[in-house]
């Protein structure tokens, strides 16, 4: 078993682990991450090996703090005003390669541009200083799988790929960052996530410009169409439950079944059903039902990315 808990000798252990270019999975505000040395292209070649990902999608790449930021990525006045109001946080931006950074071509999967991420949690945070080295870190599952919201869905995916996995309880938000392009003057949101689209433009005072969902060249994984996908197939905006079907239940007026039922949240909060999802979608798919039949979520604040990572888990897949 590769679960670890998070303590101080534990993280003193993964960051050499990291530094010798093993992979560790450690857990984020967000979800839990596969880490590797991103200045190490075996490192981050073993990434994507381990997730069966494909190569074109680049990696978001975590630091410490906005200095370390600022040694890979070029802050333009909008990055700037993004970082102050949201990091440390879950908000990931997408920038132009420094020149001269130290970052492996292949976590930028060839690109002229890099994501990077100050991530909130403490246990991220230590790890980051203690290993002194930018890591990159994709979601820890297989690729096209449900991300990992606790130590123990990163241990089902990649167990076997890891030299260790950082034990930190479940994550706070359970969905993954927020990407942005914050190269020009316009903020482009590339995935919805953890940070609603409300509260950054609330912060900007300007909307922000949403990418078309259906880029023929995918710039992130999270743009494949399929993607985020439990072994079940997917229902959306179930109103009822047919026989056979799981139901992903959300709010207080549920319709009746027999079979097995999750409800992300009674009350409707949608922070609680972000926070549920993920290992909602697990549970039900280790029921063994062939369907999840899922209510729908309105689509507003987090429910935006809730029902990104939905509609992705329904889509026909490749
Ligand atoms: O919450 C998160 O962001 C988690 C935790 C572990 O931090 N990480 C994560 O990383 O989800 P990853 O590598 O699975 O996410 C890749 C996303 C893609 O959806 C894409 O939007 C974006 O990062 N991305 C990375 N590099 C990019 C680039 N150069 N241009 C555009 N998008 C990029
Ligand atoms: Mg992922």
């Amino acid at each position: 078993m590769a679960i670890v808990k998070a303590s101080e000798s534990a993280i003193r252990a993964a960051a050499e682990l990291l530094r010798k270019g093993r992979l560790v999975a450690f857990p984020t505000e967000t979800v839990y991450g596969l880490g590797g040395d991103a200045t190490n292209g075996q490192a981050v070649a073993a990434i994507f090996a381990a997730k069966g990902r494909p190569k074109f999608n680049p990696l978001i790449v975590h630091v410490p703090d906005v200095a370390h930021v600022a040694a890979h990525g070029q802050l333009t006045p909008l990055a700037k005003r993004l970082a102050d109001a949201f990091w440390p946080g879950a908000l990931t931006l997408v920038l132009a390669k420094r020149p001269g950074t130290n970052l492996s071509d292949l976590v930028t999967a060839g690109l002229d541009t890099v994501a990077l991420r100050v991530p909130d949690h403490p246990i991220a945070q230590a790890l980051l200083v203690e290993t002194g080295r930018p890591l990159a870190a994709p979601s820890a599952n297989r690729s096209g799988r449900v991300s990992p919201t606790q130590a123990e869905h990163a241990d089902a995916d990649l167990g076997s790929e890891v030299a260790l996995i950082l034990d930190g309880g479940p994550t706070a938000h359970g969905l993954e960052s927020t990407v942005l392009d914050a190269r020009g003057d316009t903020p482009v949101l590339l995935r919805p996530g953890a940070v609603t689209a409300e509260t950054i433009e609330a912060v900007l005072g300007t909307p922000l410009v949403r990418k078309p969902q259906d880029s023929a060249q995918p710039s992130a994984p999270g743009q494949l169409k399929s993607h985020y996908a439990p072994r079940a197939r997917v229902r959306l905006d179930a109103i009822e439950v047919k026989r056979g079907e799981a139901l992903l239940a959300f709010g207080p007026d549920v319709p009746q079944t027999t079979g097995p039922a999750i409800n992300l949240s009674p009350t409707g909060d949608l922070m609680e059903a972000a926070a549920n999802l993920f290992a909602a979608l697990r549970a039900l798919d280790k029921s063994g039902a062939d369907t999840i039949a899922a209510m729908p979520i309105p689509e507003q604040g987090l429910g935006e990315a809730i029902n990104d990572r939905l509609r992705r888990a329904a889509a026909p897949r490749a």
